[in-house]
């Protein structure tokens, strides 16, 4: 019979071998004639599967909601600098990427690790947030730079009233809320930020649809996908500030000398004065 030779690539989720491309098997002209829109895409794309319209719609919000905040977060800061170097698109748009991480966006992936591990293993929110603080780790997806208790995040509102509204369960949202509660009446600033929002939700998405196995769910919060919602939807808005600056022929931006402290510990202090 005939032997196939082992090939160097696998790949599962798209095959461009045919008249039209197939995302997870779904031929190009249905995912248009279906009028399905970029959630339905990510879905066969990075789930593989078609899920339901509650589910795509959240993605398409959480996109939506974290495409841009301002010129002034970190990721905008360093597009906006360095497209003002003078340095194309994509150089200015993965400037802006690569301060996505665990302080910036980037802790969505965690959040979702931490507040599951923390629920399934029944932790009360003391007990959780204070192992987390003998462990010396921030908690991720609470805390924010400008929000507070009484300045809260519309982002976060809105992602919970649509899960409330939608979703068939919310217990892994309502127990980040738990602990915000808890975090809360230690400082002002210890919010439920969009990142926490974001991964306690997803995982109310991915146990509440039926749509995956527990083994999948585990999978999915292993690997860490969740950060790639944060990495395509701020990269809307990191191309938009490129394009910006460029529009407004910025100049190339220096850091004023009367913002940066100079100060030099280890150089011989001046003589004092008797
Ligand atoms: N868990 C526990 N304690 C915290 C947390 C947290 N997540 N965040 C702040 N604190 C406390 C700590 O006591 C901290 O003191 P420390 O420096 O000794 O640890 C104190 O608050 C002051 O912290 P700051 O660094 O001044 O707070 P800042 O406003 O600079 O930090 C930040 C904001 C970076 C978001 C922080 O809260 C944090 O690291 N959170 C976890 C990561 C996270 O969720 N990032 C996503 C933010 S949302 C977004 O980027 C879209
Ligand atoms: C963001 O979405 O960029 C922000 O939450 C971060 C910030 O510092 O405001």
């Amino acid at each position: 019979g005939k032997v196939r030779a082992p090939t160097h690539i696998i790949s599962t989720i798209s095959d461009d071998r045919g008249e039209e491309p197939c995302y997870a098997g779904v031929p190009m002209s249905s995912i248009v004639e279906q009028g399905l829109g970029v959630g339905d895409v990510i879905s066969l794309l990075w789930f593989k599967r078609s899920l339901p319209r509650y589910c795509t719609k959240f993605i398409e919000i959480c996109i939506m909601l974290c495409a841009d905040h301002g010129p002034c977060v970190s990721g905008a800061h360093n597009t906006i600098v360095t497209a003002r170097a003078g340095k194309d698109l994509v150089s200015s748009l993965v400037s802006g990427l690569l301060t996505i991480g665990p302080r910036f966006g980037g802790a969505i992936d965690d959040a979702a690790r931490y507040f599951k591990d923390a629920y399934d293993r029944n932790l009360t929110p003391y007990e959780f947030v204070e192992g987390m603080k003998k462990k010396g780790i921030r908690v991720p997806g609470i805390g924010h730079r400008i929000k507070r208790g009484d300045n809260r995040d519309k982002r976060v509102e809105l992602l919970q009233l649509f899960a409330r509204t939608n979703f068939p369960s919310v217990k892994y949202m309502e127990y980040a809320v738990q602990v915000e509660t808890y975090t809360l009446s230690k400082a002002n600033n210890l919010v439920l930020n969009v990142d926490g929002a974001i991964g306690s939700l997803f995982l109310d998405l991915l146990a509440g649809s039926g749509m995956f196995t527990k083994q999948e769910i585990d999978e999915i919060v292993e690997i860490g996908y969740l950060n790639g919602l944060f990495v395509l939807a701020r990269s809307i808005g990191l191309i938009g500030h490129t394009f910006d600056q460029k529009r407004l022929k910025q100049p190339l931006y220096r850091h004023p000398w009367e913002d940066v402290l100079y100060t030099n510990d280890s150089a011989p202090k001046p003589p004092k004065f008797t």
